[in-house]
């Protein structure tokens, strides 16, 4: 059977594929959906596939204010919303206004005591989980294909810099000891994207570009959020795992709630929000490694990240120490499709000395077992992966694109 994209089975189903009713033989990413919501935080829910819903409320918003020509205006207003406690600026359409009011709220489900759990866990591990945000989490973007081709077709792709920076500015909030705090700026940082994500709704099915390119006619389904979110937070515990980073149960149920926060706030519907690791991990399974592939345009993105490390710190940070990072922490099947070649050396380092780097680090072995200088390139590679990763980040605006990529 030829491939059956996703536009078209929206148009053969119709209204049916609204309400997640198509079940014909389709290809791995447009497989039907079937993680359970009594596995969500709420653990209940309508059921829907969450491929047909988007985010109706904050999409019908963006796309009138971008038709009403509000938007330059908004995002100027919107710069001097920084806190999550500060009143919304004055001036704003009413609409966005009530919209916002709203989105800012925690859900009844919040737990400060997560929460202040989490703010403990990214002061020990921060250095870690920003380094995973970065590039582990970066560089997985690349290979799913509707974020990639979604990313590289929309106005922040012709800026890939300044879109890092700005996708960098959520790694670093959800890290601070303050993120859902009145004086932190996590929940600032997720409604403004949840708006940005409206405009891409609207905006990009009118590239042409991207309408040569992509199989789908809405990008950013809640089904690619959910993808999305498991390159995160997903993909982060994995790897810490995987590094024998010690992981107490209370540490990584924080880390978890705080992601769980993040999903809601924005604008995922809760019923499709994993509830433990256990349910993560399964719908992880289920979602995102099934769709993860090689695309044109996530191999250009990929590119240009493996590059960008050179521009920041041309000793270290070369394409081939990066590309050495990709393969140990995504793993050959993903570095081969980015055609990263094997630097033996580097490959081999990591292989070798990154378990006891760690070990060392987190005083479970006294003595690093390779040379000094290894284990201070290690600390300096994470600090420097680090610093690349969140320069910038923290005084960036993010705003709701009027454009797509010209280019
Ligand atoms: C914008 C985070 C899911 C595509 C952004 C921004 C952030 C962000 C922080 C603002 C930065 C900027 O304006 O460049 C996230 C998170 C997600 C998620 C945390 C899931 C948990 C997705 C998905 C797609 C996507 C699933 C596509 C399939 C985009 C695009 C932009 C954007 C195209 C706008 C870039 C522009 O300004 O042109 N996202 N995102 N995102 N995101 Fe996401």
């Amino acid at each position: 059977m030829d491939k059956l994209s996703r536009r078209d089975m929206l148009r053969a189903g119709g209204t049916l594929g609204a309400f997640g009713a198509l079940s014909i033989a389709t290809p791995a990413e447009a497989r039907v959906w079937t993680w359970s919501p009594s596995g969500s935080v709420v653990g209940t829910g309508a059921g829907l596939d969450p491929r047909w819903v988007w985010d109706p409320e904050a999409d019908t918003l963006v796309a009138s204010l971008i038709d009403r020509g509000e938007v330059p205006r908004v995002n100027t207003l919107l710069r001097t919303w920084t806190k999550n406690g500060q009143p919304l600026p004055a001036g704003l359409p009413a609409d966005l206004k009530a919209f916002m009011e709203k989105a800012r709220q925690l859900p009844a489900w919040a737990d400060r005591g997560k929460i202040a759990a989490a703010a403990d866990f990214n002061n020990r591990r921060g250095l870690y989980t920003g380094v995973l945000y970065g590039f582990a989490s970066g560089m997985m973007s690349t290979v799913i294909p509707k974020e990639a081709r979604a990313v590289y077709y929309s106005q922040g792709g012709a800026d890939m810099k300044d879109r890092i920076s700005k996708t960098a500015k959520l790694g670093y909030d959800i890290g601070t000891r303050n993120a859902y705090d009145a004086d932190g700026e996590m929940i600032v940082t997720c409604v403004k994207t949840r708006l940005a994500h409206a405009a891409v709704r609207h905006l990009l099915p009118k590239s042409p570009h991207w309408q040569g390119a992509a199989d789908e006619d809405i990008p950013i389904s809640q089904a690619d959020m959910m993808v999305t979110w498991h390159s995160l937070p997903t993909t982060v515990m994995k790897n810490l795992v995987a590094w024998k980073v010690p992981m107490p149960a209370a540490d990584s149920a924080a880390f978890l709630h705080t992601w769980q926060l993040a999903a809601y706030m924005l604008g995922i519907k809760e019923e499709y929000i994993p509830a433990s690791w256990a349910e993560a991990n399964s719908q992880a399974k289920q979602v995102l490694d099934p769709v993860l592939a090689p695309t044109p345009e996530g191999i250009k993105l990929a590119n240009i990240l493996l590059e960008l490390g050179a521009t920041i710190d041309a000793g270290l940070l070369t394409k081939r120490v990066l590309g050495s990072l990709t393969r140990f922490m995504l793993g050959d099947e993903i570095a081969g499709w980015l055609s990263i070649p094997r630097y033996p050396l580097w490959d081999g380092l990591l292989n070798t000395f990154w378990g006891p780097f760690i070990a060392v680090r987190e005083g479970v072995l006294k003595v690093f077992p390779g040379a000094d200088s290894t284990y201070w390139l290690f600390d300096e590679v994470l600090r420097k992966v680090l610093l690349a990763y969140l320069s910038g980040a923290q005084k960036i605006s993010i705003e709701i694109p009027l454009t797509n990529n010209p280019n």
